[in-house]
């Protein structure tokens, strides 16, 4: 520790509160005081200006707790006199930790804070890591840097040229921005710019902080270490796909690093961080936050990284290899929003015998059930034990052609579910609403065998593998269409025909669990998936429903 620093403080364009609190600081600092409580004092300037934050939600400004930034930082080799860089700074918490294992890796202060570099938006967090910065050289080297090196503006189109392909470390976590919801998506402008900058890597619903990691690669090198918080949802989900794949091919991951869903006070999204580039090794490894333990998970393939998530949460590795798809043998299709508001005008309550066809909704789906007048359920809200449709004679064209398609013998199945849940309607008189998937065979014959394949064991961890974190919680298996539809079938055997008649014997005669069993073993032995662990893992799972 150097002699009181000959400090240059200046609060301008600090909130009161980080004004205020910095100078106390400050005062410290002249002082003499050496004691490591200035650390947290240094990270909490970062939580008053989030105080000061009143729209956190639409610029995805969370601050990352400064124990959450070290543990990362402690995650990514950095060694001394590499470039640092933090692409949504914030208040700086990042470069603060970043700056904490420098020093103790032996670098000196000025080298440290000379090699630091952020870039955020929102000029007030630029003022605050800044400042943090600066009293922490004052504090640790008695040294006042100007920290010009964090800057102002948009990151994904104003980071200074010189920065591309110079930093040896990218770190923190970016704005979660999601581009479904109008509060949050991207302007027209801001999204032709990135997809010109980006091209085929981009995709109009990409999560905003998937292009943080993009950018960090940019702005790395092929030895570079890139750690970036982003959400759990974005391992899996579809929109990123190209993205994740383009990375492994240029800097493969090498951790992934689990957050959970309770790292943030203000904020209960569920995050993750992959981590890319560093040492060699076959393996890929899989941290959780606060956890010693590290799990080593065989590599996955390009782009697959919520296998890995899916892998440290216990589900079964499946290979399935069979030649053919779902969709090569029959239409995998869910239902567009119009047939949802022309059932929600003709549901009523309907007889103990009707003839009227009658509604299925996700609710209403269980594994080879469908709990049609055994339970109450909402829809277009209002609630029946019976929904059934009134259709009139002649309904409008579009919805008349779906009613004709709708009308067949079909699989249908719910999403966000433990394991895949479906039911065959043999006799097609169920109609179903939105988010429900439908699978009609091209051959009705073939029916049981395509319940008894996507019901299978094997298709379950197949869907949780290529979706955890896409869900409502890790633990569901949040089905697309587009994902189900390439679903590999089993090549035609004894044991799926087995399965298929065993799927039936379930669905008509109630859910006998030896039944239930013996179903999960002719279709593991059907899809060569012979696995005592997987048959146990989904036994597990289906029998947490209701009985
Ligand atoms: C989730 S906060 C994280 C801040 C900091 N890295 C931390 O962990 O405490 C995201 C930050 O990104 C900034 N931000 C949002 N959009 C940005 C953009 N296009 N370019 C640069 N920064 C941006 C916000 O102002 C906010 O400070």
């Amino acid at each position: 520790m150097g002699a009181p620093a000959k400090l240059k403080f200046d609060p301008s364009g600090l909130p009161a509160p980080v004004a205020l609190a910095a100078s106390e600081i400050e005062r410290r600092i002249q002082r003499g005081h050496t004691g490591e409580e200035l650390l947290n004092q240094l990270a909490a300037l970062g939580r008053l200006r989030e105080e000061e934050l009143t729209d956190q939600r639409s610029s995805g400004a969370v601050f990352t707790p400064y124990d959450v930034a070290a543990e990362l930082v402690d995650r990514v080799e950095i060694g001394p006199g590499d470039t640092v860089c933090d692409p949504s700074v914030g208040p700086g918490v990042f470069l603060l930790a970043a700056a904490e294992r420098k020093l103790h890796n032996g670098e000196s202060v000025p080298s440290i804070t000379q090699n630091l570099r952020g870039i955020d938006i929102d000029p007030v967090s630029v003022a605050v890591a800044r400042i943090t910065l600066q009293l922490w050289a004052a504090w640790r080297g008695d040294h006042w840097p100007t920290m010009n090196s964090i800057v102002e503006g948009d990151a994904l189109i104003q980071t200074p040229s010189e920065w591309y392909g110079s930093c040896d470390a990218v770190i923190g976590n970016p704005p979660f921005l999601g581009q479904f919801k109008s509060d949050t998506a991207r302007d027209k402008r801001r999204s032709s710019v990135l997809k010109e900058h980006f091209g085929p890597r981009y995709n109009g619903y990409i999560d905003e902080s998937m292009l943080f990691v993009l950018l960090g690669i940019e702005l790395g090198h092929k030895k570079s270490r890139i750690a970036l918080i982003l959400p759990t949802s974005v391992l899996g989900s579809d929109s990123s796909r190209a993205a994740r794949e383009w990375i492994d091919e240029t800097l493969p991951l090498k951790a992934l690093w689990l957050g959970g869903r309770s790292i943030f006070d203000t904020a209960t999204v569920d995050v993750s961080a992959p981590i890319l580039g560093g040492s060699q090794a076959s393996d890929c490894r899989v941290f959780r936050h606060g956890s010693e333990k590290t799990l080593q998970i065989t590599q996955p393939g390009a782009g697959q990284w919520a296998s890995l998530l899916a892998a440290a949460n216990g589900t079964p590795r499946v290979q399935l290899t069979g030649r053919h798809t779902l969709s090569d043998t029959a239409d995998v299709s869910a239902d567009f929003r119009d047939a949802y508001y022309w059932l929600a005008e003709r549901v009523t309550e309907g007889e103990v015998i009707d003839p009227r066809p009658r509604l299925a909704t996700v609710g209403l789906i269980d594994p080879f059930q469908y709990l049609y007048g055994e339970l109450e359920v909402r829809f277009a809200k209002q609630r029946f034990r019976r929904p059934v449709i009134e259709i009139e004679d002649q309904p409008p064209r579009p919805l008349a052609n779906w009613l004709l398609r709708r009308s067949n013998p079909k699989v249908l199945v719910a999403s966000q579910t433990r394991v895949i849940e479906c039911y065959a309607d043999q006799r097609g008189d169920v109609l179903p609403s939105t988010p429900l998937i439908t699978i009609t065979p091209t051959d009705r014959t073939r029916l049981w065998h395509l319940l008894a394949a996507v019901a299978s064991p094997a298709a379950s961890a197949w869907a949780v593998t290529a979706t955890a974190g896409t869900g409502l919680s890790q633990e569901t298996v949040r089905l697309r269409a587009s994902l189900l539809a390439k679903l590999p079938l089993p090549a035609p055997s004894k044991r799926w025909d087995e399965g298929a008649d065993l799927a039936r014997q379930i669905q008509s005669g109630g859910r006998n669990p030896d039944t239930i069993i013996q179903f999960g073993e002719a279709m593991n032995q059907a899809y060569n998936t012979p696995s005592d662990e997987l048959l146990q893992w989904w036994i597990q799972r289906i029998q947490k429903k209701r009985p």
